[in-house]
């Protein structure tokens, strides 16, 4: 531990004179009071290493990771495990979405042929350095997205077809645990012993009502002609807390994460807190300590005023906000778009899944809506209904490709064009199908999970919604930024059907029946065949007297 310290100190103290071109580490949290029941508290740890030779120049870049992406050749990763379900609508929006359970896509460079074995093999390794069950990653739960997702490196601007390089899959059944969190806290530069990622204990974490850990990994350009790349990892942390856990709305540092800050990471070149201070015009609350600056970012129209603080300033610091007024009717704006998604049907022989997409805005807005079915979930095109009618002028372009029994999911991809004010149903029906009886979970009747859909959309300036999307890479640098759109990836929420499930508590009633039988038959069988048959004598007929007589007797003995 002391020498652990005593290292840190040293490279702190060191760094600038050994500065290496292109390393750097910032650490950014982000606090967005979400009255009147929740509250959203974003994490990311931003490092940027020298891309070539994996890591071998960087002393703050992870060398394990820097092995992965070279050796399999990863343009862009993004993976993330979850745990809950973001609520947009009454939310807003996060800053970075992530769909429940263990989520990966990997864009791989032009050079990787056999893109298919290498997701495999990535897939794999990356499952043993997280302890999370990715190697269930096949090729019957990989689909390639044609328009929903596009890079956010360097490769964005690469003329390769990179759409054939990627890959995309989530495990919906996943279950995100405290094994997932220390090895994702130990690729940090200060790991867990100072600045932010010291908050990160798991007993607090897993008390939240979603919580999210991902790591995101691009290509940057050092400059303009893009001859030379950085390597970006980000490390992300989205928890969302119940105030009714909590038991106030009064909340700090020293609630969330049960201790106060101790500080910024020696290695940061920047560690900055911000808090969204815009719901205090509904909900008046005070901050203490008094923020260094406030910033207000007017990102794509909509106003967000956020309170900063620089904590390089402070030794140890617990930031708290006190309310003022707690009971006031808050009236939630829903953002632009908004999704919902359900099972239809009964029976165990045809289904349906709705997705219903809610255009809030008074424009019409462009989106790809992409549904990802597993290959025991046959959905066909031909079912395809979109507000009920098979022919839609809604569809600008689509794409499916159907699955194939044991081998490939079902990809359906759809470029809408969501009238405004509306809400837009799409359904598409599937059958059941039977499994053979190994390939059913222990937990047959639980359930089984369909991931959930992927919706990309362009969205337009809203004056009247309080979110902050980000998608750039600091969120210093969002806060400035006026691009008059987000580009941003959503995700609905899951679903869950029952299929046709064999009686699997056959074999054990036939055992306890049996069992019941065999110990009914033992006992009869186990007295004739031990006791000993004696035969009586039967004398002369006994008088009526003697009978009486023989009573006494016995009774006598
Ligand atoms: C990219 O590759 C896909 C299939 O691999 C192909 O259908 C598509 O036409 C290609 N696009 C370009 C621009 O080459
Ligand atoms: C919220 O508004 C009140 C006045 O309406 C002000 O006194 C207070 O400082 C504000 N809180 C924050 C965090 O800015
Ligand atoms: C914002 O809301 C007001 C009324 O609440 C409405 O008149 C105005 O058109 C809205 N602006 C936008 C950009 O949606
Ligand atoms: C945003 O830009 C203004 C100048 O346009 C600058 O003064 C301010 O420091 C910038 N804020 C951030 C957070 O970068």
């Amino acid at each position: 531990m002391l020498n652990s310290k005593v290292l840190l100190c040293c490279i702190a103290f060191l760094s600038p004179i050994l500065h290496i071109k292109g390393d750097d580490f910032k650490e950014e949290m982000f606090i967005k009071p979400m009255p009147p029941s929740h509250l959203y508290v974003y994490l990311q740890f931003l490092t940027l290493a020298n891309g070539e030779k994996s890591f071998e120049h960087s002393h703050l870049a992870p060398r394990s990771l820097g092995e992965i992406v070279s050796r399999y050749q990863v343009e862009e990763l993004h993976l993330t495990l979850t745990e809950g379900q973001w609520r947009h609508s009454e939310w807003g929006y996060p800053v970075l979405d992530a769909a429940p359970g263990a989520e990966l896509y990997v864009w791989f460079s032009p050079d990787v042929v056999d893109v298919d074995t290498q997701w495999k093999k990535l897939s794999s390794t990356l499952s043993g350095l997280f302890c999370a069950s990715l190697n269930f990653i096949e090729n019957f739960n990989t689909i390639t997205p044609k328009m929903a997702l596009w890079p956010m490196g360097a490769n964005s601007k690469s003329r390769h077809n990179i759409t054939s390089q990627l890959r995309y899959a989530s495990l919906p059944r996943e279950i995100v645990c405290t094994e997932n969190l220390t090895p994702w806290k130990k690729l940090l530069p200060c790991e867990s012993s100072h600045g932010f990622s010291s908050l990160l204990n798991s007993r607090m974490i897993h008390n939240t009502n979603y919580h999210s850990i991902g790591i995101h990994i691009r290509r940057m350009c050092v400059d303009s002609n893009c001859l030379e790349t950085n390597l970006e990892i980000k490390q992300t942390v989205a928890l969302v807390y119940d105030f009714k856990i909590i038991n106030t709305m009064d909340w700090s540092l020293r609630k969330l994460f049960g201790q106060g800050l101790p500080g910024a990471c020696p290695l940061s070149s920047s560690s900055k807190i911000y808090v969204d201070i815009t719901s205090n015009s509904s909900y008046p609350f005070k901050l203490q300590p008094e923020p260094n600056s406030v910033v207000l970012s007017r990102r794509g129209g909509s106003e967000v005023e956020l309170a900063v603080y620089d904590v390089n300033h402070y030794n140890m610091m617990n930031i708290g906000a006190k309310y003022e007024i707690k009971d006031k009717i808050f009236v939630n704006i829903p953002p632009p778009l908004t999704f919902n998604r359900y099972v239809l049907g009964y029976g165990k022989e045809f289904g349906g899944i709705v997705t219903e997409l809610s255009n809030n805005y008074w424009a019409p807005i462009d989106i790809v809506l992409l549904e990802n079915a597993p290959w025991w979930l046959p959905i066909q095109l031909s079912t395809l209904r979109i507000n009920g009618e098979a022919e839609s002028k809604l569809i600008m372009s689509q794409y499916y490709s159907p699955g194939r029994s044991r081998q490939k999911p079902y990809h359906l991809e759809l470029l809408l064009k969501l009238p405004p004010k509306t809400t837009t149903t799409i359904t598409i029906d599937f059958e059941f199908v039977f499994l053979k009886w190994q390939e059913y979970p222990p937990d047959a009747n639980h359930g089984f999970y369909i991931g959930s859909a992927l919706v990309s959309a362009n969205l337009p300036t809203a004056r009247n919604y309080t979110s902050l999307p980000i998608t750039g890479s600091t969120l210093d640098s969002i806060i400035n930024a006026s691009k008059p759109w987000y580009p941003m990836v959503f995700r609905t929420n899951g679903a869950m059907v029952s299929l046709p499930t064999p009686d699997f508590s056959m074999p054990y009633n036939v055992i306890c029946l049996a069992c019941t039988v065999v110990a009914l038959a033992f006992g009869p069988l186990n007295n004739i065949c031990t006791k000993e048959v004696v035969l009586k004598v039967i004398g002369a007929p006994v008088s009526f007297r003697q009978k009486i007589f023989n009573i006494f007797k016995k009774k006598k003995d």
